[in-house]
């Protein structure tokens, strides 16, 4: 399986049905249309909806739900990155190698194309067509789920916020990354699964592979965030440390954490395998989650 190839492909397709679901530049007013395609279309893996899409393949749900809910996906994450470089936030300048939405825009209309891209997502939700109605309101009340506070995106980045300069535990520390990171991954898989139908329990092993996957992205990034330059990121290297954040390489050093990424691939893949239908892609996608270079 070639993943680069793999994620090449999917992420044409995510691209295109983004341009398709976020409203045009010349759309009034201009200024916001621009700050949300500018920030969607600077790069990016594109690994949420690649997941969803990836986890609703094992199951044979069709790219009529696919795509557009991967794109929900995307657009969550991409206003949850514009809101976390804010200022007020971990105050970042480089993100998808460009300056950041509120150094191009400003701080009031970055603010405003986060609050847009949260809302265009469940514009777009609401909005699918389907004739599986009742895997929709699930898929609805997932991704709202995931992006909310308790155990959830928002409720992670607060969580993240405090620890700063703060010691944590190693359980304080889990809460923090599965929060603001794994909520959303754990979501994008089982969302994928629920539009293909899968049983209860064929959720349930690709929900452990979504937490050990979601926890396994955020360790690897705090691990780039000390080993790899801007260049590579698109983002400014050596952030957390200067910040005084609470990552996995601060609690237990690179190699530490770095044996706590290779593990937690090992049991998404473990997890994967507990499916009996065709999961060589997600397992590619655990592996390259913890690889990465960027
Ligand atoms: C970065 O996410 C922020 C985290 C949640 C760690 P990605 O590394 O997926 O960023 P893009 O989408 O590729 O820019
Ligand atoms: C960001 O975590 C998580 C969310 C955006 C929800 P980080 O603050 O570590 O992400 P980067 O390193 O700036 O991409
Ligand atoms: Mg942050
Ligand atoms: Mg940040
Ligand atoms: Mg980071």
């Amino acid at each position: 399986m070639d993943i680069k190839q793999y994620f090449k492909r999917k992420a044409e397709l995510i691209d295109a049905e983004l341009n398709r679901l976020l409203p045009a530049d010349s759309e009034t007013p201009q200024t916001i249309h621009q700050a949300m395609r500018y920030s969607v279309f600077a790069g990016g893996k594109r690994l949420r909806p690649i997941l969803a899409i990836a986890a609703g393949e094992v199951f044979g749900a069709g790219e009529r739900e696919l795509l557009p809910v991967a794109s929900s996906l995307e657009m969550i994450h991409t206003y949850s990155l514009i809101h976390d470089d804010l200022p007020a936030m971990d105050n970042d300048d480089l993100r998808r190698g460009l300056p950041t939405c509120h150094v191009k825009f400003g701080e009031a209309i970055a603010i405003l194309a986060g609050d847009a891209l949260l809302t265009q997502a469940f514009v777009t939700l609401a909005d699918y067509e389907t004739s599986y109605p009742e895997r929709k309101a699930r898929v609805i009340s997932e991704v709202a789920r995931a992006s909310a506070t308790k155990n959830a995106l928002i409720g992670g980045q607060v969580l993240d916020i405090q620890a700063e300069g703060k010691p944590v535990t190693g359980a304080e520390l889990e809460d923090i990354h599965r929060g603001k990171t794994g909520a959303l991954i754990r979501c994008s898989i089982r969302i994928g699964a629920i539009l293909g139908g899968a049983n209860e329990s064929e959720l349930a092993a690709l929900t452990v592979y979504g937490e050990k996957a979601g926890l396994a992205f955020q360790v690897a990034d705090d691990l780039l965030d000390e080993t790899a330059t801007s260049e590579e990121l698109g983002k400014t290297a050596g952030k957390d440390a200067a910040s005084h954040k609470a990552t996995y390489t601060s609690l237990y050093g690179i190699h530490g954490a770095r044996e706590m990424a290779e593990r937690l691939c090992r049991e998404a893949i473990a997890a994967a395998r507990n499916v009996e239908r065709n999961t060589e892609v997600l397992e590619s996608i655990a592996r390259f989650i913890v690889e990465r270079k960027s």
